[in-house]
């Protein structure tokens, strides 16, 4: 079986094509959306990150304001940085570049954030609204991961969805979404980790099969149902190299399949903006 390809591109150029009229709605009623971004240190793939967005955020017409703090900021830096994005007026939605250096607690950076202008949808607020069904920012790659999957018409209400990992960026929030009560969601979920030796028993079964575990190479064509649908979430870096969860060799089980590279991650950013958008929306609403 040879699977379809389901890349991500596509679905952010949906989103953004979505995106732009919004857009242009805010700035005509004067309340043109920003995105602030705080890096801390030199990390240059961080700093790297950290551009693109900027550059997205100018091609849409948004605000960027910036702060770069050095290497060896301090807590206290770090916090003032985030209470002057807290206070700015032209900023509905803000990123903390994480990781940040080992000196910075990032959850209290995190913590200490306007829960309505964290646009990666990860404050504890913010994680608490999508377990209670409210609205508010989404966790960017789970809100992705399930846009990716209602663009390519791949049914998930209904169907059995194993996710391979509950860390706290993706595996947790994804299953939280795609549990909830909604047409593109409404899926038997299973989330299976380290405690669940036999996790392959639980992905043959499953209709879709969405790998977080940033394990290369973890999910083999033998831990597939043929036909399956598969989600390639986790990744690991190993210096510029991006090392997938997903063995290739698993295309050829499966019926569809996200590509080794551009898969989740353009869908990724695209709902970062959306998250922009709506943080925008609301605020002009209030
Ligand atoms: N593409 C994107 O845009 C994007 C965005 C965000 C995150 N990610 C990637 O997604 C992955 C997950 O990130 P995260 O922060 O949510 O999770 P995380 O904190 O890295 O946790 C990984 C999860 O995988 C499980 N796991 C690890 N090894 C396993 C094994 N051998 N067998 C079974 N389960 C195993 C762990 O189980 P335990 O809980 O039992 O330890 C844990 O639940 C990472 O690779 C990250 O880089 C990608």
């Amino acid at each position: 079986m040879t699977a379809r390809l389901l890349p991500g591109k596509p679905v952010a150029d949906a989103v953004f094509a979505d995106l732009g009229p919004r857009i242009d709605a805010l700035v005509a009623a004067g309340h043109r959306p920003g995105l602030g971004t705080i890096l801390v240190g030199d990390d240059s793939a961080s700093a790297g990150y950290i551009r693109m967005k900027m550059d997205k955020a100018n091609e849409l017409g948004f605000t960027s304001p910036h702060i770069h703090l050095p290497q060896d900021a301090a807590q206290a830096d770090v916090l003032a940085a985030v209470r002057e994005m807290n206070d700015a007026d032209d900023v509905g939605s803000v990123l903390i570049q994480n990781p940040p250096p080992p000196q910075i607690d990032f959850d209290a950076a995190m913590l200490a954030l306007d829960p309505d202008k964290d646009v990666d949808g990860l404050h504890p607020v913010n994680m608490g609204r999508l377990a209670l069904g409210m609205p508010g920012p989404v966790p960017a790659t789970p809100a992705g991961i399930e846009t990716l999957l209602a663009h390519y018409g791949i049914p998930v209400a209904g169907r059995e969805v194993c996710i391979l990992g509950r860390g706290t960026t993706l595996g947790r929030p994804l299953a939280l979404l795609l549990s909830q009560k909604r047409p593109t969601a409404n899926a038997a979920v299973t989330v299976v980790h380290t405690g669940v030796p036999d996790w392959p028993e639980y992905t043959r079964r499953a209709d879709i099969v969405i790998a977080a575990a940033g394990v290369p190479g973890i999910l083999q064509p033998e831990h597939l149902t043929p036909g399956v649908t598969v989600v390639g979430g986790g990744v690991r870096y190993e210096g510029r190299k991006l090392l997938p969860d997903v063995d290739e060799s698993c295309a050829e089980v499966a019926g569809a399949i996200t590509p080794r590279v551009g898969g989740v991650g353009p869908t990724t950013i695209a709902m970062l903006f959306r998250n922009a958008v709506e943080a925008a929306e609301r605020a002009a609403a209030s």
